[in-house]
């Protein structure tokens, strides 16, 4: 599903060259604007002040823009464009904070981290998931039953949206959408996995609604259900964006909390994620320069 960004961009730069070459420019006068036009930034997404202002303070040259609740650190890491946005929390939040960068500053990838729970025992408080996919686990459709018949969760059938621009009502729409981490993305992810020595970097499924769970029993059916190893509040719907713009998009979330193995809740792996997502950005920048 995921589209090769880096070529993309490779492209654009080509193609302004040519451009620039056609109109009779001297190639010196294809100058650092021009340059720096095709500069597409790389957005890093945090919910909270917690989960963005650590990463913003690492940029240089801030200039601080908003809209509506976002707030937009803009800056330089190693002199490539980076910007830190803080989107608020939840689904609506993370969609429009991601419409309203994808069109203001026309990025070449998105990074939604932040902090998550887990859904599977095996990953501890500190653990760090890639998003390999990335799927909306509050999307879903109902049995009938009638009055009286009570409610019946678990048999409650997954709902893609995406699937048709109709009602939904074939059987098209019930299945889990899952989006695919950018390849680009999670290969400088996985490059830099050794630099966090906090808890294990791992890949996996990432879940989002606007939802805490602490039912473990539902949780152990998401789990089933979907495959999650986390879950948090904005990533699908930043995938969907993403997805929707043809920009490329990865999840990286760490476990802040794990109800399922007795992991209690950590404020500090907001900043532990943003020290690795930290060495990510700077890897993908590096795999940028030499394209
Ligand atoms: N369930 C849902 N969201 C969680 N978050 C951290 N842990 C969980 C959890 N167990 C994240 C969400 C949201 C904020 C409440 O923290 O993504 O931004």
């Amino acid at each position: 599903m995921k589209k090769n960004t880096l070529k993309k961009f490779a492209s654009v730069a080509v193609i302004s060259g040519m451009f620039a070459m056609l109109a009779g420019c001297n190639s010196s006068l294809l100058n650092e604007t021009e340059v720096e036009g095709a500069q597409r930034p790389i957005i890093v997404q945090g919910p909270m002040p917690i989960e963005a202002e650590n990463f913003a303070k690492k940029l240089d040259k801030v200039k601080v823009e908003r809209s509506g609740n976002f707030v937009f650190y803009k800056g330089k890491l190693n002199n490539y464009p980076v910007i830190v946005a803080k989107t608020g929390k939840g689904m609506e939040n993370a969609a429009a904070a991601t419409a309203v960068a994808i069109e203001k500053y026309k990025p070449i990838a998105i990074i939604n981290q932040g902090t998550s729970g887990g859904h599977n025992p095996e990953l501890n408080v500190f653990d760090i998931v890639l998003g390999k996919t990335t799927t909306n686990i509050g999307s879903l459709k109902t049995t009938h039953l009638e009055a009286g018949q009570g409610i019946d969760p678990t048999s409650w059938i997954p709902m893609d949206l995406m699937a048709s621009e109709g009602s939904g009502s074939d059987d098209s729409a019930n299945q889990v959408r899952h989006y695919e981490g950018d390849k680009d993305l999670l290969a400088a992810a996985n490059a830099v996995k050794d630099t966090y020595t906090k808890g294990k970097v791992v890949e996996g499924t990432i879940g989002s609604a606007d939802f805490w769970n602490s039912e473990v029993d539902r949780i152990q059916w998401i789990h089933e259900k979907y495959g999650t190893d986390v879950e948090e509040m904005e990533g699908a719907s930043v995938a969907q964006i993403a997805d929707a713009y043809d920009v490329a998009f990865l999840g990286v979330r760490i476990l802040s909390n794990n109800i399922t193995n007795g992991g209690t809740y950590n404020a500090g792996t907001a900043a532990a994620n943003q020290d690795y997502v930290y060495e990510v950005v700077k890897e993908y920048i590096s795999m940028i320069k030499s394209k």
